[in-house]
């Protein structure tokens, strides 16, 4: 798949009325700036052309470009802001996309899978690009499909049925003023009904502030909005009644998606974020693309070590990256903490690829670490959530998690992204060396691409979780054992529970038991088992179940997250905890969303803010 800048966890804003288009939307993007973001635009209609303001940067960037280059005042226009995954946030790639004639304007959340296919078409048919975004290749799409129909719904559906991925998007057209057609597939849309005026959002907290009234689009449905009122359809043009419902949020818990902190919204959040993480980068025949992150399979072929630098949660998911570089490419795979990296003499060369793992891209413990790999003469890969960051920038290479901002303080989506971002690079070395052949690596793929349901299945059963981390509110400690990458996963767990609810957490491998953490085990101590699969690695399991029983012995209160159907831990768990089948090696993606959520229930239950626990930052830019 070719190189593409990606736009995910969007803002989009539209309006259709008689205020001027301009203003309503930016007040509407103001409201989404929570999100985060890395540029941003305007388009409005104008008679003959639509006009069209947008600027990389802070949405204050955008606004002294308006000041001195004002917008018509017309009724009807759209804007946007991008967290770009991929490519540069420059002007030229900020959202809106313009068609060859200025006559469209089109914004879009999500990712075009087929656009490298669908440019290549449209270039042959004379059309000018002047982006290298797969969002420009819809709004020439549309101008074709326009030209057809002369109708911006009709135009629209007709475009969804070509596009392949997931997409929320919407567009005005200057023959059809006064309209402002949207169209969803995964990526959310609603429309704000208003008295005499209608909006297009990405979600409501772009325009409670006008109206509280919204009709809900479904999946596969297309909007066409006019001042008095809207119009539904699916993708083949039958007509549909959207839900209507009236929002009670206020705008701090609009932000928050209803949700009482952003923590709670970035976990129930996990599914959307480890699908556009996979999209695009696997293909239909079980192999992996990634040649967006520029890693150069000949220099890749060459690689005989692989180190693996980062700090806290992203540490843990190095830890996890062993497991499967060592399994699935052959290669000897070391994982340090950042901050001790520099600070002994690593064995490094040409052929060492360091891997650095950074939400933030700003970690400063990583970012000199990787000067240092540099130094030694090591190629480097960001794997990091921030597009353009300074890890990114000071890497080789980059491969983007794509969990869009994260705002609250512990690592939660841009975790189980990153876990995925380790096994797409772990299975690419497989396939690239040739160590694992292309069946095994298929397989693997077609697992990973059904994780998101596998998330989003065990987030519906959270409930009991949260009534345990309630009666524990008051534990003095709480301890968590794992083997295999359930190790790291217990670690993980243990760090969720210290950084949230200021409490003592400690996380072993399950081994260690018997050479001194044994002796912590007293009457009512709660430990977390996180159970790996009882098939796979079967040896991993019966030895757990052990330890489980060793500590149940002496009094433990054993809190067990284990695969459904395994029948084997019920006698020794005083809590269970299920969650889905998956690989042994992919396990961690759905086994760390139990302990994420028990700890952030235990903090809430403590009174703390889970969004801004004490002593802490979100990005640690100090050594
Ligand atoms: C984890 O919940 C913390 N937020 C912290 O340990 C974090 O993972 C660590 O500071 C690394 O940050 P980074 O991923 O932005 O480099």
């Amino acid at each position: 798949m070719a190189a593409s800048t990606l736009s995910v966890m969007c803002g989009i804003v539209a309006y259709v009325g008689a205020r001027p288009a301009k203003d309503v939307v930016l007040e509407g993007l103001r409201r989404l700036e929570y999100r985060g973001y890395d540029s941003a635009g305007i388009a409005v209609l104008d008679g003959e052309e639509v006009e069209l303001r947008r600027k990389a940067g802070p949405l204050a960037n955008l606004e002294e470009l308006l000041a001195v280059s004002p917008l018509p005042s017309s009724g009807t226009g759209l804007g946007h802001t991008r967290w770009a995954t991929h490519g540069a946030p420059t002007d030229d790639n900020a959202h809106p996309h313009l068609d060859c004639k200025n006559a469209l304007a089109v914004i879009h959340n999500g990712v075009i899978e087929n656009h490298a296919t669908l440019r290549a078409q449209l270039l042959e048919a004379g059309h000018r690009f002047r982006s290298e975004t797969d969002t420009e290749v819809v709004a020439h799409l549309l101008e074709d499909a326009f030209g057809q129909s002369g109708d911006l719904a009709q135009a629209m559906r007709d475009v969804c049925r070509m596009i392949d991925g997931s997409f929320s998007l919407v567009a005005v057209h200057r023959d059809a003023p006064g309209v402002v057609v949207g169209a969803r597939r995964n990526s959310p849309l609603v429309v704000g009904v208003g008295d005499g005026e209608m909006f297009v959002a990405s979600d409501v907290a772009a325009f409670i502030s006008a109206t509280r009234d919204a009709l809900e689009l479904g999946q596969d449905q297309v909007v066409c909005v006019t001042p008095s009122g809207a119009e539904v359809t699916t993708f083949d043009g039958t007509v549909v009644n959207g839900r209507r419902y009236h929002v009670d949020w206020d705008i701090s818990a609009a932000e928050k998606g209803g949700y009482d902190y952003f923590m709670l919204k970035e976990i129930a959040e996990q599914p959307d974020a480890v699908a556009a993480t996979l999209l695009g980068r696997l293909t239909h025949e079980g192999t992996l693309a990634l040649d967006e992150t520029r890693l150069d399979p000949r220099l890749l072929r060459d690689v005989d070590k692989i180190v693996v630098v980062a700090c806290g949660s992203a540490y843990h998911a190095g830890l996890i990256a062993k497991y499967a570089i060592e399994h699935w490419a052959g290669l000897p795979c070391e994982v340090e903490l950042a901050s001790e990296f520099r600070y002994r003499d690593p064995i490094l060369d040409k052929q060492s690829l360091v891997i650095a793992i950074s939400q933030s891209g700003e970690t400063l413990d990583t970012l000199m670490a990787v000067q240092h790999a540099k130094e030694m003469g090591a190629r480097v890969l960001a794997i990091c959530n921030v597009n353009g960051s300074t890890i990114p920038r000071a890497s080789d290479a980059v491969l983007y998690t794509r969990a869009g901002p994260e705002i609250g303080v512990a690592a939660t989506k841009s975790f189980v992204t990153q876990l995925v971002a380790v096994y797409l690079v772990a299975l690419y070395l497989g396939q690239v060396r040739g160590t694992k052949f292309g069946d095994e690596v298929a397989e693997v793929v077609h697992e990973l691409a059904a994780t998101p349901e596998k998330v989003a299945q065990v987030l519906q059963t959270m409930e009991p979780v949260r009534e345990i981390a309630r009666q524990l509110a008051s534990a003095p400690t709480v301890l968590f054992l794992g083997r295999h990458v359930g190790y790291p996963v217990a670690l993980e767990g243990a760090l969720k529970l210290k950084e949230l609810a200021y409490m003592h957490a400690e996380g072993f491998a399950a081994g260690e038991l018997k050479h001194g953490p044994i002796a912590l085990i007293e009457r009512g101590v709660p430990v977390v088992i996180v159970m790996p699969p009882p098939t796979g690695r079967a040896v991993l399991h019966s030895k757990l179940l052990a330890n489980m029983q060793e500590v149940r012995a002496r009094g433990a209160y054993t809190i067990v997250i284990a695969e459904e159907g395994d029948t084997a831990v019920e006698p020794y768990a005083d809590e269970l905890v299920r969650v889905p089948r998956v690989a042994t090696l992919l396990q961690p993606i759905v086994s760390v969303i139990p302990l994420q959520v028990f700890a952030s229930e235990l903090a809430v239950a403590r009174g703390n803010n889970v969004d801004r626990p004490r002593n802490l930052a979100k990005s640690v830019t100090v050594e």
